[in-house]
């Protein structure tokens, strides 16, 4: 079937609210994506149906272990988990990364080393900040270009010593939009005997995630990103998380992944985190041209399909925002490089306030997010900060080139004055 955006729309019930009259338009994506029925169904199915605690007899707890095991199946399949037990669930990627970073860092002596980037978003900068404190690390730091918002391997590269333990990267910045060459960076850690610790939060409603050909040591994602519920889950090399000291309590056994597992997990949200992965993979049969007929490649179909049609939409963004006097997109621009990009594309208006643009767009129900995203390091290095950062649009599967054309006439009226 030919990719039906309409169609696809009509799944997701926010897609159909209005402000003033007017359909509200949904550029906030990379801070949090709409949810379609199914996500929604499937919770609420949670909740009436499998709302027990585990490990008891009775069929309302043998529903719930089910439905957690299959949760923990399907986010082992969406990032190609080799083995079972190795993905865990929990409130957000922040509260996994700060967890994790405690008992990764826990037996680094003092003067080793850990590399961080000044593209990442601060839930993978401030854990290892901390830890580096506690522990007394040495923290060196990865920038990018400011022309062409990229890494230069080559700089990690002579950043690590034989004291590097671990790395921290973004698959895709929250910010510039830019894919990190995550297996390149695997292969820098790998060659010095450090760790590699990805946040691919803004990577993963976009891409399909290989963690066994990225070669990475662990790699954190938030579901609500990708169109499910506010939960994220985490993967971890299975010898990494068994060789590290879990903070548990004594009842629960020393297995993967219960060990990692802290306290009663958030049944509704599992359910939605496995319908949103099937929603993907539903888009990959409906839309995509899977090369199998297993769930892996229909989410792969899913994502190619996904891709087509966002590349689409961030040209037509990016042609558009250029025209507009005094507009500086933060970000690859040109087409042919859109491999190395997802769809999030954030720019600044000469002596323009973010946020008074997208205030100006909020009353037409046009939403877009302005600040620093987080993203703290990127914004100081370009010297944005302080002037209250940028602004970010972020089309996805669901956004349509008519959004798009809206959003650019109301910012050329706005910033163009
Ligand atoms: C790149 C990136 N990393 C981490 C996070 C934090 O994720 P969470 O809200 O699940 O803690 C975000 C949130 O926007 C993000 O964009």
């Amino acid at each position: 079937m030919s990719y039906d955006v309409e169609r696809i729309r009509a799944n997701f019930p926010a897609l159909q609210r209005k402000l003033n009259g007017q359909p509200i338009i949904f550029f906030d994506n990379p801070a949090g994506t709409q949810v379609p029925h199914s996500v929604i169904e499937r919770m609420n199915e949670a909740m009436v149906f499998k709302n027990a605690n585990l490990g008891g007899s009775f069929a309302t707890s043998v529903a719930a272990q089910q439905l957690v095991d299959d949760a923990h199946r399907a986010g082992e399949l969406f990032v190609n988990a080799p083995h079972a037990g190795e993905v865990f669930f929990g409130q957000s990627m922040t509260t996994l990364t700060f967890g994790l970073s405690r008992t990764i860092c826990a037996d680094f002596p003092p003067g080793d080393e850990i590399i961080l980037t000044r593209m990442d978003h601060d839930a993978n900068i401030a854990p290892w900040l901390m830890a580096a404190e506690d522990r007394g690390l040495v923290v060196r730091w990865l920038d990018f270009s400011e022309e062409s918002f990229e890494f230069d391997l080559d700089d990690l590269g002579r950043l690590v010593t034989d004291r590097t333990r671990l790395i921290a990267l973004n698959y895709a910045s929250n910010v510039t939009g830019t894919i990190n060459d995550v297996a390149a960076a695997a292969r820098i850690a790998r060659d010095c005997g450090a760790q590699l610790f990805v946040d691919a939060v803004q990577y993963a409603p976009h891409g399909l995630i290989d963690v066994t050909a990225l070669g990475c040591d662990y790699l954190v994602c938030s579901a609500y990103k990708f169109f499910g519920p506010h939960y994220a889950m985490l993967w971890g090399r299975r010898d990494r998380l068994q060789a590290l000291r879990a903070y548990k309590v004594r009842a629960v056994p020393d297995e993967l992944p219960g060990r990692f597992t802290t306290g009663t997990t958030n049944r509704e949200q599992l359910a939605g985190v496995h319908a949103a992965i099937d929603y993907i993979a539903e888009l990959g049969a409906d839309y995509g041209r899977p090369a199998g007929s297993d769930r892996r490649s229909r989410l792969a179909a899913g994502f190619a399909a996904m891709k087509a049609h966002e590349d689409g939409l961030t040209r037509r963004l990016i042609d558009g925002l250029l025209t507009i006097p005094g507009v500086r997109v933060l970000g690859i621009t040109d087409p042919v490089d859109f491999s190395r990009r997802v769809s999030t594309v954030s720019f600044v208006a000469d002596g323009i306030p973010a946020r008074q643009i997208a205030s100006a767009l909020s009353s037409d129900g046009i939403q877009l997010w302005d600040g620093h995203n987080y993203a703290l390091e990127i914004y100081r290095k370009l010297g944005l900060l302080e002037a209250g950062g940028g602004l970010r649009i972020g089309p996805v599967h669901y956004n349509t080139a008519a959004e798009v054309d809206r959003t650019l006439e109301r910012l050329e009226q706005v910033i163009g004055g």
